[in-house]
């Protein structure tokens, strides 16, 4: 029997996963299928068809004429576009945001939460849509104007993964609709079902309003389509949320080409707690960082660094913090819920083996450590002292909601932990002294591409640009400028004078 929330959302047990633009889907191809399991029981949900290799080229074609009309159509009449993707949304929230739950695992209010990020970001690009702008500069020859403009870039590929099924693919298509581009989707293959839904709820409010259709997907089971779309030089920008070692491999075949690439790649963020810090506060902060979405977001603290004066008191705390948490394990979209499932089985082999090889390296899982007894994939949220900053496990991301945590003794040491691992996403402090927050945000504090002071690592706003450095990759989405990257600049001179004066003063007469 389908589930009552796939319906809602015109879903059902078997669904053409690959939108062709003009309101054409591809018809189910039952060799081809992706199948799609609800983590909380592991029991299957619905099937989506992968696309074929025609329909990849029937899509792409379908997605170079829509560039030709969008890219035409004036920025604000694109905003007016995406401000009735965010109505659509606004109605749709309670489904979509249900749906995320029921496929994903997150905790219904972080399902809620996600498509509030889908809609954030609507306004945010309507707004950006009047705001695409460039620069004027003197020219140094007289009657000359010089100046620069955006213009939109073209095809953008967005591959997004499954712990945020929708909010990257908006943040992404979003801006970049209003850029003017056509955003080709290749989401992740355990979470096709929002990614239908999320393409048609938009889709429907675009052709509803009188506008053409700017957002095409493709699902495709393994990584055939997803690598051909990386290599095909129609698409101009790569924008590709995922894992480090992928991401390696995204960029220097895109590079190849010389296409653009966007990452946000793996996370391993940490939290100082400073002498003076305000436990009120960063007990609560540690604790969602830590197992909120069960450890799967990329800015989920891994590591917590504890001055060794609070240490002991600390880490009771968090116990007694996740013993709670401990006893509201369980459905997603049961209200009083705290901590849902992860993704799948692999997932949990992964947390197991991580706590396996911290154990293996000194560690003491103070509480937590296994996988729960009961259908789907659930495990106990899960700190752990002891382990060597250094130690592999540490330097890893591991998808799951582990916690290591270290003791110091001078800031310098702590920020020297913080930034001791490859990757640079998200980092924070919670410290009541001046001089501590700004030597943390300083150009010798944290290296990462977010650095909070008394708010966690996790949970940012859609309004400032969201990615990281080192291995995570270097791209930013979402808020501040990052819409630059779905645009190409242009820089005009224009002589309006009767002589031609060369720059730099060269004279070139003949
Ligand atoms: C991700 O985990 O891929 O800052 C994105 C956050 C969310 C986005 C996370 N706004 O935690």
């Amino acid at each position: 029997m389908t589930h009552p929330l796939l319906h809602a959302l015109g879903l059902s047990e078997r669904n053409p996963g690959t939108y062709l633009g003009n309101g054409e889907w591809s018809g189910t191809t039952p060799d081809a299928d992706i199948e799609v399991f609800n983590p909380s029981n592991g029991q299957p949900l619905a099937r989506v068809s992968s696309a074929s290799a025609e329909d990849y080229e029937a899509l792409m074609r379908g997605a170079a004429q829509a560039f030709t009309a969008w890219r035409a159509t004036p920025a604000p009449r694109r905003g007016e576009a995406i401000r009735l993707c965010g109505e659509a949304l606004r109605r749709h929230k309670d489904a979509l945001g249900s749906l995320v739950s029921l496929e994903m695992g997150k905790i219904k209010a972080e399902g809620d939460g996600e498509v509030q990020e889908m809609i954030d970001i609507a306004d945010f690009a309507v707004g950006q849509s009047r705001m695409l702008y460039g620069l004027t500069m003197h020219s140094e020859r007289p009657g000359h104007r010089m100046y620069e403009q955006w213009h939109p870039l073209g095809l953008v590929g967005v591959i997004s993964a499954f712990n945020f099924p929708v909010a990257v693919w908006a943040w992404n298509a979003f801006i970049a609709a209003v850029c003017g581009d056509i955003t080709v989707w290749k989401p992740s293959p355990k979470t096709p079902l929002t990614a239908i839904a999320a393409t048609r709820i938009c889709n429907e409010a675009l052709k509803a309003g009188g506008f053409p259709e700017v957002f095409f997907l493709l699902n495709d089971g393994g990584t055939a389509l997803a690598q051909r779309l990386v290599d095909d030089p129609r698409i101009a920008l790569v924008s590709f949320t995922g894992s480090t070692a992928v991401g390696r491999q995204v960029a220097a075949r895109v590079a190849q080409r010389l296409g653009k690439s966007l990452l946000e790649l793996g996370g391993n963020n940490a939290i100082i707690v400073d002498r003076t810090a305000d436990l009120k506060l960063a007990i609560p902060a540690i604790v969602f960082g830590a197992v909120g979405t069960a450890g799967q977001r990329c800015t989920t603290t891994r590591r917590l660094i504890v001055h060794e004066s609070l240490f002991d008191d600390v880490v009771a705390r968090l116990a007694a913090a996740y013993r709670q948490v401990e006893a509201r394990i369980g459905d997603p979209l049961h209200p009083g819920t705290l901590m849902g499932p992860l993704v799948d089985k692999a997932a949990v082999r992964r947390f197991e083996a991580a706590v396996e090889q911290a154990r293996a390296s000194g560690g003491t899982v103070v509480t937590g450590g296994r996988a729960v007894e009961r259908p789907g994939h659930f495990v106990l949220p899960t700190l752990i002292t002891g382990v060597p900053p250094t130690a592999e496990v540490v330097q890893t991301e591991t998808f799951a909601p582990i916690l290591y945590v270290f003791p110091y003794r001078t800031l310098e040491e702590a920020i020297a932990l913080q930034n001791g691992v490859p990757q640079g996403l998200s980092s924070a402090v919670f410290t009541h002294d001046l001089k501590v927050a700004e030597q943390f945000l300083s150009a010798s504090g944290s290296d990462c591409g977010i650095a909070n002071v008394n708010i966690g690592t996790s949970g940012a706003e859609i309004g400032g640009a969201f990615g990281g450095e080192k291995d995570t990759g270097g791209g930013r989405e979402s808020g501040s400028d990052a819409w630059k990257a779905y645009m190409r600049r242009q820089t005009n001179t224009l002589n309006y004078s009767d002589a031609l004066p060369l720059a730099q003063g060269i004279k070139f007469d003949f």
